[in-house]
């Protein structure tokens, strides 16, 4: 069988592709996914996609992962920052995660610079556009593995 693995993807990451282009690029999260997609099947992974508006729809699903998810990427958008509730579901659970970022938020704004997840993930890739989200696949697959 094959591993699952389950991209999270946080608040206003469903307005890629025209939300702020210059700083998060034109791709929209449908496109984003395909490309995960393809990598997962040259990886043989199956991939499972998520993305809420809601800290609490995005605990429920960390939560419902246990059953069958064997490592977890997430872009956890604005949550990154202050989400505790997030982390805690992260924790609680105990399946490998990798956090991912379309830009280099230690760049940016202040306030941007810290991530409450980050301690509770294997790492993190910050600053690269989709290809965060490839980098963090295949780190994640090399953990799951
Ligand atoms: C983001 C960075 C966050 O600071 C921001 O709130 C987002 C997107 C990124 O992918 O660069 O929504 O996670």
């Amino acid at each position: 069988m094959l591993a699952i693995l389950l991209v999270l993807n946080g608040p206003n990451l469903n307005l890629l592709g025209t939300r702020e282009p210059e700083i998060y690029g034109h791709l929209t999260l449908e496109q984003i996914n395909g490309q995960l997609k393809g990598l997962a099947d040259e990886l043989g992974l199956e991939l499972e996609f998520f993305q809420s508006n809601h800290e609490g729809e995005l605990v429920d699903r960390i939560h419902q992962a246990v059953s069958n998810v064997k490592g977890i990427l997430i872009n956890p958008g604005a949550f990154t920052h202050y989400s505790f509730a997030i982390r805690d579901a992260l924790s609680a659970v105990n399946i490998p995660c990798v956090e991912v970022h379309l830009s280099n938020i230690h760049a940016r704004e202040e306030f941007r610079k810290q991530s409450v997840i980050a301690p509770v993930c294997l790492g993190q890739v910050s600053g690269f556009g989709a290809l965060s989200y490839l980098l963090g696949l295949r780190a994640l697959a090399d953990e799951v593995y």
